[in-house]
């Protein structure tokens, strides 16, 4: 049966909403594309998801100086690229001669800096993109355009842990689906009471919270507030399978082949225990 609906999964193209309200497995998202395999961000780790199979790939976004949405989790070029300072403080033609794979391995060397648009060119026939705004506000718009030139409204969420980006966006396309990304407070290990009530004022359709600071209570309080809860960054074994104890939606993962093999792995074991429980039940 698991391995019936992992088929079905494969075999077509989901759509955003599809993804975010799948509760019988966790879907797994490919963090910065398959970023244990390529360079993050780029346009050969998301082609890896693709090729992996993942139904959602997720990057990070930012606006150069000239307004080019680009794909870059750091301000800086510095850790990932050749090149120095920050992105909005540079033209896309200035990115455009970088090379942002050789940190990762040479045999990525030449790698370029992707645009938005290149990155959703990329994302092929079955993928969903989790879109991550990390600049500031006037890059929601643009990133809304984007979308609407590659034609793919049902095939985006959008992410960002800022609630006026979420807010910016449900009240732009409110058919959007929009995802709050939630780290607990500085110097906490969890999530406070409200915090659900704060996730509702934004008016996002799920959250994706830090797996570190989740445990069951919090993600059954989401939940039936009707908000699906994905959670980040999620690589160990033993953390998947602890998420999955949760009943967690969605798990964000720099491995979305193991982290999925696992998921399968822990669900088949799960229904032959529940099989062999129901033979001895009408024994
Ligand atoms: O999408 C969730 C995750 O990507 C958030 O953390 O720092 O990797 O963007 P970060
Ligand atoms: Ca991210």
């Amino acid at each position: 049966m698991i391995g019936l609906s992992f088929i079905a999964l494969m075999a077509h193209a989901s759509t955003a909403t599809e993804l975010i309200s799948r509760q019988a497995q966790p879907v797994v998202v490919a963090h910065r594309g398959a970023s244990s395999l390529a360079p993050e961000n780029t346009l050969a780790a998301i082609r890896k998801a693709a090729e992996l199979g993942s139904a959602m790939v997720e990057f990070d976004v930012r606006q150069t100086k000239d307004g080019v949405v680009v794909l870059m989790h750091d301000a800086n070029l510095r850790r990932t690229t050749n090149g120095k300072g920050r992105v909005k403080d540079a033209d896309r033609i200035e990115l455009s001669g970088l090379d942002a794979g050789h940190w990762f391995d040479a045999s990525f060397s030449g790698e370029p800096i992707p645009t938005l648009d290149e990155a959703l060119a990329a994302l092929g026939p079955k993928m969903v993109a989790a879109i991550e705004i990390k600049s500031g506000r006037t890059v929601v718009p643009r990133v809304h355009e984007a979308i609407d030139r590659h034609d793919v409204a049902g095939r985006v969420v959008l992410f960002s842990f800022r609630a006026t980006h979420v807010r910016q966006s449900k009240a732009a396309r409110p058919g959007l689906p929009a995802l709050f990304l939630i780290d607990p407070e500085q110097g906490q290990d969890s999530y406070p009471p409200d915090i659900v009530a704060q996730a509702q004022s934004t008016g996002a359709d799920l959250v994706g919270l830090n797996h570190q600071a989740v445990d069951a209570s919090v993600v059954k309080a989401f939940q039936a507030q009707g908000l699906p809860v994905f959670v980040y960054t999620v690589d160990a074994h033993s953390d998947v399978e602890r998420m999955m104890k949760f009943g967690v939606d969605g798990i964000i993962s720099n491995k979305p082949r193991s982290t999925r093999a696992r998921i399968e792995r822990i669900s088949r074991q799960s229904t032959q225990q529940s099989e062999a429980q129901n033979q001895e039940s009408r024994k």
